[in-house]
């Protein structure tokens, strides 16, 4: 009986320690998990308390599926320096004309989100912030809102995609460098085997689709250059394709380069006729539109939404136009606001007539390659591609001119016109075809007496090569806006005047 009892007892201990070990063993696991979804979380994009940080660094959804993964992103330069710009800029983004804060591994404009292992992904900032050399500010004033002046997009994406043709993107070559710059986990390692053969194909696959813009011979279709784009051309060989269900697209609607416009003071903008032929007139429109550019998908965009409102909320209440930063003779700008009054107002003041509305291509006479890129087909494309979604696209229409936009902050916009084929005010004042011919795009350096950047030498201070923009390339002409009412017929000591009223808006 003893025996029995005490076996009993003995069972009953191992029974208790058998689901006290159970137990432990499943908190230990739940804990593991816990870290391991944590670090390596399927999807969880990183939020910044201060919105300006958010603005910066925080996500709109194109890392999703857009993104690349950070480290590696973060390392490419190290890696492959040759495909930098043979210059002697940094040997780092800022070789793009992209825009570092110290303590950052990327840019200004590439966010973070865990997508198992960490992804980056471009925001509004990479086209929209600027810099600008400024009394105080040697290396340059980073401007929030202010048009990306700097930022070589399509030099940018060349390099990725060099990158990912190169023998050594592969996952033992590069897993064995990242690894000798900071050690990564077995997961990491893993993951990270699974995930560069994948981001090489999805480079790839891209450069394919846009080889228009990004093909080893793109043809006759001119470089972007710094600060500036082709806003809606690439949507249709990527985004868009399968909507056009292989129709040819003619050559003559892709020559679309734009500058980059601010996006300050938009709670002012709202129902204006805005992009730069005035295609839409709903700011939400235009800022989900730009979420689209940057990479997200409209399933992205809807899981985002939220994000992206209370952004464009930060955006549309806090971003101002900066203050002219260089000394100023007001009594000159006195005499000019009557003359901008007389000749400008109408069309370019908040309060003008004309304001938000569109001048026809007859009477503003500027460049038609982007007018021309934003077709009716492709209008009835946007409206089928977000049909469903409660942000889907209702307000945008083909136009047969260009916006009269608000000209607030407009020293800080150079250079001008939409494809940014006048480099200063000054130029801008003179007859058409008085204007450069070429000139450099890309620099910050300030000439507060013509009004824009420095557009003369072909290195800018920090050793980067700027672009050699030829206003004779198809997109890039720099006519119109000419004539008696756009003041390039005024007096020389008018012109003065006016140049230093413009200065104050
Ligand atoms: C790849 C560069 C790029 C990114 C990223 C980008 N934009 Fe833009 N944005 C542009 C360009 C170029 C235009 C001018 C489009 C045109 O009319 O051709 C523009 C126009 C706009 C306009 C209209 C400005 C006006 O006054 O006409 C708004 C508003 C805007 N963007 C907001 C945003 C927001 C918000 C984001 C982020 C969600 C964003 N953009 C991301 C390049 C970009
Ligand atoms: C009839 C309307 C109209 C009048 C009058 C007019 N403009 Fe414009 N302005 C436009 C349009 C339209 C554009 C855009 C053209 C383009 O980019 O192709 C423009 C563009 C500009 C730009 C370039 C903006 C940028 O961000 O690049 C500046 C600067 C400008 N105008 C200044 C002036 C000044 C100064 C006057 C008066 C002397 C003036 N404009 C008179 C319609 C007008």
């Amino acid at each position: 009986m003893k025996w029995r009892a005490a076996s009993r007892r003995i069972r009953g201990i191992d029974r208790h320690g058998y689901w006290a070990a159970f137990f432990v063993l499943v908190l230990v696991s739940a804990a593991a998990l816990l870290w391991l979804f944590d670090r390596h979380a399927p999807n969880r994009a990183s939020v910044y308390d201060d919105p300006l940080l958010e603005f910066k660094y925080g996500s709109i959804g194109s890392d999703i599926d857009n993104g690349l993964p950070r480290r590696l992103l973060a390392a490419l330069p190290r890696l492959f320096p040759e495909y930098l710009p043979d210059d002697d800029s940094p040997r780092d983004y800022r070789a793009f004309g992209l825009l570092m804060e110290p303590g950052r591994d990327l840019p200004i404009g590439f966010s973070r989100r865990q997508r198992f292992i960490e992804l980056s992904g471009l925001n509004c900032a990479i086209c929209h912030t600027g810099r600008v050399i400024t009394p105080g500010h040697p290396q340059g004033q980073v401007i929030p809102g202010m048009p990306s002046n700097t930022v070589d997009l399509q030099a940018f994406f060349l390099f990725l995609f060099r990158c990912a043709e190169d023998w050594r993107f592969n996952p033992d070559y590069l897993i064995g460098k990242l690894d000798a710059e900071a050690p990564l986990d077995t997961i990491e390692t893993v993951l990270y085997r699974l995930a560069i053969p994948l981001f090489q194909g999805r480079l790839l696959a891209r450069k394919a689709r846009l080889k228009t813009y990004f093909g080893d011979h793109p043809g006759d279709h001119p470089r972007w250059g710094p600060g500036r784009v082709d806003t809606f051309d690439t949507f249709k060989f990527d985004q868009f394709a399968s909507l056009y269900h292989g129709a040819v697209i003619p050559d003559d609607e892709l020559y679309g380069t734009v500058d980059f416009p601010p996006i300050w003071a938009q709670d002012k903008r709202e129902g204006l006729s805005l992009h730069w032929d005035g295609n839409n007139d709903s700011v939400r429109e235009r800022n989900f539109s730009a979420a689209l550019a940057a990479g997200a998908s409209a399933a992205n965009l809807d899981a985002e939404k939220k994000r992206l409102f209370a952004l464009m909320d930060w955006i549309a209440s806090s971003l101002k136009p900066p203050a002219y930063p260089f000394p100023l003779d007001t009594g000159l700008a006195e005499r000019g606001k009557a003359l901008y009054a007389r000749y400008c107002f109408d069309c370019h003041d908040f309060a003008g007539r004309h304001i938000g509305q569109v001048t026809p291509l007859a009477g503003i006479g500027t460049d038609r390659g982007r007018l021309d890129s934003y077709t009716r087909r492709f209008s009835e494309i946007q409206r089928d591609f977000t049909r469903g979604h409660d942000w889907a696209f209702t307000h945008f229409r083909k136009t047969d001119g260009y916006a009269n936009m608000p000209l607030d902050g407009i020293w800080a916009r150079a250079p001008y016109l939409h494809n940014g084929s006048v480099p200063t005010l000054a130029a801008l004042l003179k007859p058409a075809a008085q204007r450069p011919s070429h000139f450099y795009l890309g620099d910050t350096a300030y000439l507060p007496g013509q009004v824009g950047f420095r557009h003369d030498r072909p290195l800018a201070a920090d050793g980067r090569r700027l672009f050699l923009l030829e206003t004779g390339k198809r997109g890039n002409g720099n006519r119109g806006h000419n004539g008696e009412r756009y003041g390039t017929g005024l007096a020389d000591d008018d012109k003065a005047a006016l140049l230093e009223y413009l200065k104050t808006l």
